[in-house]
């Protein structure tokens, strides 16, 4: 295999000193592994416009909450490193979760306001974990370019917010969502859909069409929007909604009127998988 493993905070100090020494860019991908075409293409825009690249795969157990699916959440890290290894990627870093979090661990990166909307306010605690490990990560791996998806668009808004906000010498890229034939939007979490789950799960997508579609046509009442996209789903026999909004695509907070750019964006509970997915629109 052409990818290097490196497993050691210290090795991916060294690695990376040595790539910017030879003057060449850094380009990082996190992820949690379970690697699907989703990530791939974070890795191919990645290697587009950086000349060494580094995949992350780390399941960063502070993003969890108490009730979460950390223990049963996917793993195949073979299959990851062969994929890795097919797509060109340089470097695989996997660090110890000892060593990322030792014992007496107790720093944390927390963004305020972005983080309490949408996902944030069911998922307590979530982003100040995502931000704490990319803040890590970036440590570690000191690039140039990290490639983040739209799929988790709040994470990438979030993510660009603090790199702002702290100053920190990286570019944040935005790559689009890649998704299954029928519309759904590929995630490692579509692993424990049920086929009738499985079958009714695109319905997040159709929704975010009908929306983008009413936009499209002149309807400018964010409640109008919102109610065409839940009658979509809510008709699936198994889907349980956690939110349908339409938001100010900067801030995040909640518009009545649609205007400039906006992210319609829904989180739906099937059985035991919860799934996102959205879309941006920007109104002239
Ligand atoms: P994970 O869910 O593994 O996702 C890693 C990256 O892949 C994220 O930037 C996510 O937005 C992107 N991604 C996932 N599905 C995608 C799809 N269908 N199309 C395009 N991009 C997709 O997100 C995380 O891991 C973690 O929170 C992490 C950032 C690694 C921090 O632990």
């Amino acid at each position: 295999m052409a990818v290097k493993i490196i497993k050691t905070v210290r090795e991916m100090h060294c690695a990376a000193d040595r790539i910017r020494q030879a003057g060449l860019r850094i380009g990082l991908v996190p992820t949690m592994g379970y690697l699907h075409k989703g990530h791939l293409s974070l890795v191919r825009q990645a290697l587009k416009v950086t000349d060494r690249i580094v995949v992350s795969i780390f399941v960063n157990p502070l993003q969890f909450g108490p009730t979460e699916d950390l223990a049963a959440y996917p793993r195949n890290l073979d299959r990851d490193l062969k994929l890795l290894d097919q797509h060109g990627v340089h470097l695989a870093y996997l660090p110890d979760q000892k060593e990322i979090y030792p014992g007496d661990f107790a720093t944390s990166v927390r963004v305020a306001k972005l983080t309490e909307r949408l996902c944030g306010a069911s998922r307590p605690g979530h982003f100040e974990g995502v931000t704490t490990i990319v803040t890590k990560l970036f440590a570690a791996v000191k690039p140039h370019v990290a490639v983040f998806g739209q799929k988790d668009a709040q994470q990438t808004i979030v993510i660009q917010r603090m790199v702002r906000d702290l100053n920190l010498d990286v570019e944040i890229q935005m790559a689009p969502t890649v998704r299954e034939a029928d519309g759904l939007a590929m995630s490692s979490r579509n692993a424990y859909l049920s086929a009738e789950e499985r079958r009714e799960a695109p319905a997040l997508y159709r929704a975010l069409m009908v929306g983008q579609k009413m936009i499209g046509r002149g309807e400018r009442r964010a409640q109008r929007v919102i109610e065409a996209m839940r009658d979509v789903i809510e008709p699936q026999r198994s889907a349980e909604i956690d939110y349908i909004e339409a938001v100010d695509a900067k801030n995040l907070t909640p518009v009545a009127e649609l205007k400039d750019s906006i992210l319609l964006a829904v989180a739906v509970r099937f059985g035991n998988a919860r799934l996102i997915d959205n879309a941006l629109v920007h109104i002239k």
